[in-house]
């Protein structure tokens, strides 16, 4: 049976990359992002590659926007299987190398 997942933040960075990974290994994979103008990138790998990838309008700061798009995953699929809530900024700077070290 096919996995369905969904990535948050996926207009650019480790988002993109993740869906792109778990599309390529045939999860139904559903790239969200608040912006739908950031999509065409993906969207063109998708339909050359032939995997499996749909991008949706999601944006993690807005309740109805989550809403609506978990209500038409599970619409369209009847499960979520994995998701990967990438989206948001690194509000620590470079602290975050400091704590590594
Ligand atoms: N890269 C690293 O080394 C690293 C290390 C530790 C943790 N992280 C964490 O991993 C995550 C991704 O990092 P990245 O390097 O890939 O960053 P990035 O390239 O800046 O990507 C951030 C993504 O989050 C999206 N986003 C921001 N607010 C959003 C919202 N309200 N709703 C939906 N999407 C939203 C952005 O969308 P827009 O294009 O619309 O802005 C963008 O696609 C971040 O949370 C970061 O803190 C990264």
């Amino acid at each position: 049976m096919t996995r369905v997942a969904i990535v948050t933040g996926s207009s650019s960075g480790i988002g993109y990359e993740t869906s792109l990974l778990l599309a390529r290994n045939r999860f139904t994979t559903y790239a969200t992002m608040r912006n739908l103008n950031k999509s065409e990138g993906l969207s063109e790998i998708a339909s050359k590659e032939k995997i499996p990838l749909k991008v949706a309008h999601l944006d993690v700061n807005n309740d109805s926007s989550v809403d609506n798009a978990i209500d038409s995953i599970i619409k369209e699929n009847g499960k979520i299987d994995l998701l990967v809530n990438n989206a948001g900024y690194d509000l620590f700077g470079s602290l975050s190398i400091w704590l590594f070290q």
